[in-house]
């Protein structure tokens, strides 16, 4: 619901609810105020939240502007633009052209309300990943501003969802001066919390390849602290998603306003701090490698921007990201349909493989319950190892003999699905493709290309090129019925420039890269609608919410070991949903660690997410198949639990529990209805005589819940705030998965 009342001064003041959240601001002179983002508060005037304190005599004022304390360097403001006497960091930075009736090449803007536009549900969003939502289930305001001096008009769009507490935003640069203007900043969200009642830190996912997405808080200082990526892709090293956070919050006490961005390139998140404490949270293209030419008539549509509002603790921030982007975000076929338990042979067999031992890990595969095989890289072109054939996207009949269809007809025959993997935004310097094509590399001219994993990247700013790769693809995918594709990016963009920009639109490069991307992943999804698209870069360098929009799953990391796992899969838990988070069972001893860990507990780490195996299917016992097909059935079984269930993270491996830090973690799933709960624990280090009682949440605490395994039954509020008693001597890398049912009424 968003309401718009008038303020002392008789200009609008709009009050957005989302959920149970509320986010304000008004107009003051013109200009957008931020008033409030946080829980929900009543439909006050919250005008009286301004801070009218005269900080600094040295700050300028626009001059029409009362004299007093207002500056834009300390007003709370909802989208600054650069050059008009705010210091801080802007959400808007340009250059006027020719013809504009501001002098060419000057760079001040200064926007000042215009009108608004209250439209029920959230307009569409052409060519770019968006939030959708109906009527009904959201509505959206439109503000639109402009720069009086040289007319150039800014649309604010904010989408208020009506059942979560999150607010999506995003830019629209309206060019309606006379004169071209050349973007150089333009971010989707700014944001002022005019003064912080606590200490807050910015809390993030780092990593790099293998260990993606673990948390940090960082405490804010005076000045800013910032995560981005300037790599051509959102990267392993940082995730589009910051929150801001009160210092003592915790996983259910306290606010965070998480801020993740749906772009699957350069992004920056931003938190800066002023003098006075006021902090601007900040989100959109990193701009060092971006600029934009915008002709007149022309508008410039910058990508969204996620709020998700929490006075409840970071739990409940990420359970609003989990529901968004399942219900709003994602798309498809696989969107809502239980996804195949699946074996993928790259662990299993690396570049070492024919039909034959595909076909008999597919037997194997079929005889355990397994669903689908994946045949990943190495069956196109002489693709033998990493060093050539990337562009070659014909079958290597050497491996396959006759082709794709005899081997997806032989592992069909097994009743089992056929998945198969891309990377097709890369080219080898070996390769057929490249010795036809060399200027389709993304490249300098007079510069020598840098080369990663033996390979360069494809221009997909280019039409030429996403034409050909789409038929490419296209005739590999109608030669043979395939389920799933994985959709692989294994290194970043360098020398980023085309040959099909002029000189002065080469800035535009990276962000038409990843345009370019969207539009052959927008036509491959309608083209081959049944396909489930797994997401993929070197493991999770790309898992962001733009990728999630095309594939519902992504592979989390390239680190499959359980216990490396566990910090991956609960870093990614902060923003993005089970379902998404693609996890496997791979070997023991684990090929990146060499760490021996069971095979229940692999089961156990591995069903946090999109479950499958990874590994050699002809090798195991008979023991461990047994295994798998326990785990399988444990899957089906819970998979609506799983998938669709609240998600709470209960202990962190970098949690310190009774003295030790880096001895366990545990997490659970809650149905929607409250009627069963799943809880894994997995201990990391053991030790002897632990004490572990587990508190968990999210159940009724009125309700009685029966332990499944041990036919124990507690109350729902002893479980929360007591625990369960998981006191025993735990050996290294043991685990539990409790299955929790809501009992009969008679009770305890
Ligand atoms: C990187 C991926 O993360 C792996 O799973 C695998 O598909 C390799 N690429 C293949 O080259």
């Amino acid at each position: 619901m968003i309401t718009v009342s008038k303020t002392a001064s008789g200009e609008p003041l709009f009050h957005l609810r989302a959920g149970d959240a509320s986010y304000a601001f008004s107009v003051f002179h013109g200009f957008l105020l931020h008033l409030y983002c946080g829980p929900a508060v009543a439909d006050d005037d919250l005008e009286y939240l301004l801070v009218r304190v005269g900080h600094d005599s040295v700050v300028p004022r626009p001059s029409d502007t009362p004299e007093g304390w207002f500056s834009l360097d300390i007003a709370p403001q909802e989208y600054p633009a650069y050059g008009t006497g705010d210091y801080r960091p802007s959400a808007l930075m340009l250059r006027h052209g020719e013809g504009s009736a501001v002098a060419q090449g000057s760079a001040a803007v200064s926007l000042r309300y215009v009108s608004h536009e209250i439209v029920p549900g959230k307009p569409s969003v052409d060519s770019q990943p968006a939030v959708y939502a109906n009527d009904g289930e959201a509505d959206t305001l439109i503000v639109t501003a402009r720069d009086p001096s040289s007319g150039l008009t800014v649309r604010l769009y904010y989408t208020a969802m009506r059942a979560l507490p999150a607010v999506i935003r995003r830019a629209v640069i309206d060019n309606t001066t006379p004169a071209p203007v050349t973007l150089e900043r333009v971010y989707s969200a700014s944001l002022d919390f005019a003064v912080m009642t606590e200490p807050a830190e910015l809390l993030h996912l780092w990593g790099t390849w293998g260990r993606e997405r673990h948390t940090e808080r960082t405490p804010l200082a005076h000045g800013s602290v910032s995560v981005s990526s300037r790599r051509g892709a959102s990267s392993h090293h940082h995730n589009p998603f910051a929150a801001l956070v009160s210092a003592s919050a915790d996983e259910t006490h306290g606010t965070a306003v998480g801020l993740s961005f749906i772009y699957a390139g350069n992004f920056e998140i931003l938190a800066d701090t002023d003098p006075f404490g006021s902090v601007r949270l900040m989100a959109g293209i990193e701009p060092t490698d971006f600029s934009w030419l915008l002709g007149p008539g022309e508008a410039f549509v910058t990508p969204e921007a996620v709020l998700s509002i929490s006075g409840e603790g970071l739990g409940k921030m990420s359970r609003t990201f989990h529901r968004l982007y399942r219900e709003h975000l994602c798309r498809g076929e696989w969107r809502d349909r239980e996804r195949p338990v699946l074996v993928n042979n790259w662990e299993a067999t690396y570049f070492r493989f024919d039909s034959d031992k595909l076909a008999a890990i597919a037997k194997d595969a079929a005889d355990c319950g397994i669903e689908m095989l994946v045949m990943d890289d190495g069956w196109f072109g002489c693709r033998n190892d990493d060093r050539s054939s990337l562009g070659d996207w014909f079958v290597n009949e050497d491996k396959l003999p006759g082709g794709l269809a005899p081997l997806v007809q032989r592992v069909r025959s097994l009743g089992l699905k056929f998945g198969i993997w891309f990377e097709p935004e890369m080219i080898s310097p070996r390769s057929e493709l490249f010795d036809r094509h060399p200027d389709w590399a993304l490249h300098t001219e007079g510069r020598p290309l840098s080369v990663a994993r033996s390979q360069y990247v494809l221009d997909m700013t280019r039409s030429d090129v996403r034409d050909w790769l789409f038929g490419a693809l296209s005739s590999v995918l109608s030669s043979a019925p395939i389920d799933y594709v994985k959709w692989d990016f294994n290194r970043n963009l360098t020398e980023a420039a085309s040959l099909s920009l002029p000189p002065e639109r080469q800035g535009e490069i990276q962000h038409r890269y990843v345009l370019g991307l969207y539009d052959l992943l927008e036509r491959i999804t309608r083209a081959f609608p049944h396909i489930l698209l797994e997401g993929c870069s070197s493991g999770g360098g790309r898992f962001d919410p733009a990728m999630l929009y095309y594939s519902p799953q992504f592979w989390t990391s390239d680190d499959t070991d359980a216990m490396e796992r566990l910090d991956i899969q609960l870093g990614t838990s902060f923003v993005y949903p089970p379902s998404s988070i693609s996890c496997h069972v791979s070997a023991s001893p684990n090929h990146q660690t060499g760490r021996a860990t069971s095979f229940v507990t692999r089961g156990h780490v591995a069903m946090g997410g999109a479950f499958g195996y990874e590994l050699d299917l002809t090798k195991l016992s008979d023991e461990e198949k047994d295994l798998i097909r326990q785990q399988v059935k444990d899957y089906h079984r819970y998979y609506a639990l799983i998938n669709r269930g609240d998600f709470y993270r209960l202990i962190l491996p970098s949690d310190t529990v009774n003295g030790k830090t880096g001895s366990c973690a545990a997490w659970m799933t809650v149905s929607e209805d409250r009627s069963e709960a799943l809880v894994t624990f997995v201990v990391i280090r053991g030790s002897i005589h632990p004490v572990y009682f587990l508190k968990l949440e999210g159940l009724d605490p009125d309700a009685v819940y029966e332990d499944e395994g041990t036919g124990a039954r507690y109350g729902g509020s002893t479980l929360m705030h007591a625990g369960l008693n998981l006191a025993k001597n735990w050996r290294d890398g043991e685990s539990a998965v409790i299955h929790l049912i809501k009992a009969p009424e008679e009770g305890l």
